[in-house]
C-alpha cells in the first residue's frame, strides 16, 4: 500500500518505518528543512533504541521517502495518518493548531481516489468530526475521503517494540471503506484490533492514558502514608498487586510522572470534562498528587541536605530516551537552584536537551563518576540501567558526604546501609 505520515516525531516516525519495513510505499510529509534533510540521511532526530536501524533499512530498501511537500505524496496516498503534536496550552486544553492546518493542507491535495485519512494525534473526543468539516471545506470537489481515528498507544523507550507488539489495534470511523483500508493495512500486526466509532476511538486514548497516571499517583498517595507510618510502599504494593484485579505493572511511587503524554492528557481530559460539564476531581487528584510526587521529594532534600554541592543522575522523564518534556527533573533543578545549590548532571542521552534549558547555570559530567566526585549528596531522578548497577563503594569514596536521595527507589535500602550510606527513597 502506499501510505503518507505527516509528522515525524516519536509516533510519526515509528509508525512510518515499522509500516515501511512491512513493505510498503511510505511518504513522511514535515515542515522544516533542514530536519527533513537529516531525515534524509539516516538520523532520525529523536533518540529511541533501534529506530536509526530501522530508518538506514528501509531508506535503502526506497520505500521511505520524506518530503517538504504534500502534493509529492497526499495524490498517491491510500492512507493519510497524522502525528503532529498536540502540546498542553496554558489552560491545560489541548493545542489542536497544527492538526486543523495539516488538516487543510491534505485536503487541498486530495484527488479523485478515495483516502483514508486517519489521526493518530491524541486528539479530544469530538476532533477528528472538526477534521472532516475542514476537509470538506477546503478538498476539490472530486475528492473522495474518509476520517478515521488511529490512536497510537507506543511508549518511548520502546515505541518499535510497542508498535510491533501492539496491546490493541484501535481502528474508529463511520465508514466501513474506511475501516476495510485500515484493517488491511493492520493485517500484518497479530494484535487484537477494536473496530468502532470515531468518538470511542479518541476516548480510548485519553481514558488508557487517565488510567496509567492514576496508578501512578494513587501508588504515591500511598508512598505518602508509607512515610508517615513506616511501612515499606513498595512490600505493600508487591502484596496488593498480587490481587489480579488490581495488578503491580506501573504502580512504581516515585518522583511523578513526565513525559509528552501522560502529564498533558490527563489535563486535555479535564478540559473537556469541563466543557461537558463532567465533575473532574478524580483526575484532578490524580494531577495534584503528581505535583505533590515532585514536592515532596523535593522537601526531602532541602530537609536532609548535607550540603550545597550535588549530582544528579538521570534527567529524561524515563529511561532509553533523550526526551525531558514534563521530566521531573526540570522542577527539582529549578527549585535546587532557587535555594543556591550547586549541581552536576548526568544522563546517558538527555543532557543536550537539559543544557537547553539550563545552560551554564547548572555543570555537566561525562559519566556518573564525574558528576559525583566531592558531591555533598547525589540524586538519582531516573531509573537508568547503568544507575542500578553502580559501583557503590567506589561511589561512597568519591562523594564527600555517602548521601542518596533516590527519587525511583532503585537500590535496596538495607544494602546501602551497611555501605555507610545515609540513603532517602520513596515511601520506605
Ligand atoms: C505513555 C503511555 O504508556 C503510552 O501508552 C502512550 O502511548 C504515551 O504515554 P510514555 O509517556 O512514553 O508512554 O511513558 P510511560 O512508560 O508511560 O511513563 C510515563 C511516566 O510515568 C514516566 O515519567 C515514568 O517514569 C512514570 N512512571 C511510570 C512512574 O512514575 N511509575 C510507574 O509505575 C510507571
Amino acid at each position: 500500500m502506499t501510505l503518507t505520515v505527516v509528522g515525524h516525531g516519536y509516533v510519526g516516525l515509528v509508525s512510518a518505518c515499522v509500516f515501511a519495513d512491512f513493505g510498503n510505499e511510505v511518504y513522511v510529509i514535515g515542515r522544516n528543512k533542514e530536519k527533513i534533510n537529516r531525515l534524509k540521511n539516516g538520523d532520525p532526530i529523536i533518540f529511541e533504541p533501534g529506530l536509526k536501524e530501522l530508518l538506514e533499512k528501509n531508506l535503502k530498501a526506497g520505500r521511505l521517502h520524506f518530503t517538504l511537500d504534500y502534493q509529492e505524496a497526499i495524490p498517491k496516498s491510500e492512507i493519510v495518518f497524522i502525528t503532529v503534536g498536540t502540546p498542553p496550552k496554558n489552560n491545560g486544553e489541548a493545542d489542536l493548531s497544527s492538526v486543523f492546518e495539516v488538516a487543510k493542507n491534505i485536503a487541498k491535495n486530495l484527488s479523485s481516489h478515495f483516502t483514508v485519512v486517519s489521526c493518530k494525534s491524541t486528539v479530544p473526543v469530538g476532533t477528528n468530526k472538526k477534521v472532516e468539516e475542514i476537509i470538506k471545506k477546503y478538498a476539490p470537489k472530486k475528492a473522495q475521503f474518509a476520517v478515521a481515528s488511529c490512536p497510537e498507544f507506543l511508549r518511548e523507550g520502546s515505541a518499535i517494540a510497542d508498535t510491533l507488539n501492539a496491546d490493541r489495534i484501535v481502528i474508529g470511523s463511520s465508514s466501513k471503506k474506511a475501516i476495510e483500508i485500515l484493517l488491511k493495512l493492520h493485517q500484518p500486526f497479530s494484535s487484537k484490533k477494536i473496530v468502532t466509532d470515531l468518538a470511542s476511538a479518541e476516548l480510548i486514548k485519553y481514558a488508557a492514558n487517565a488510567i496509567l497516571a492514576t496508578k501512578i499517583s494513587f501508588s504515591n498517595l500511598i508512598a505518602f502514608y508509607c512515610e508517615k507510618t513506616g511501612a515499606d510502599v513498595e512490600k505493600v504494593l508487591d502484596a496488593v498487586g498480587l490481587d489480579k484485579r488490581i495488578g503491580r505493572i506501573f504502580m512504581n511511587p516515585g518522583v511523578g510522572y513526565g513525559g509528552s503524554c501522560l502529564p498533558k492528557d490527563v489535563l486535555a481530559l479535564i478540559d473537556t470534562g469541563k466543557k461537558l460539564n463532567i465533575d473532574t476531581s478524580l483526575l484532578k487528584a490524580v494531577d495534584k498528587v503528581n505535583y505533590q510526587a515532585k514536592e515532596n521529594f523535593l522537601q526531602k532534600i532541602l530537609k536532609n541536605k548535607q550540603g550545597k554541592n550535588t549530582a544528579i543522575l538521570g534527567l529524561s522523564f524515563k529511561p532509553n530516551t533523550d526526551d525531558i518534556r514534563f521530566a521531573p527533573s526540570i522542577f527539582i533543578i529549578e527549585n535546587l537552584l532557587k535555594h543556591g545549590f550547586k549541581i552536576k548532571v548526568f544522563d546517558p542521552e538527555a543532557m543536550g536537551n537539559i543544557r537547553k534549558i539550563f545552560g551554564e547555570k547548572i555543570e555537566y559530567a561525562k559519566n556518573p563518576y564525574e558528576a559525583a566526585k566531592n558531591a555533598d549528596q547525589l540524586i538519582i531522578l531516573t531509573e537508568w540501567n547503568e544507575f542500578k548497577q553502580i559501583d557503590l563503594k567506589k561511589l561512597k569514596k568519591i562523594l564527600k558526604k555517602p548521601v542518596i536521595f533516590d527519587g525511583r527507589n532503585i537500590y535496596d535500602p538495607l544494602l546501602l546501609k551497611n555501605l555507610g550510606f545515609k540513603y532517602f527513597s520513596v515511601g520506605r
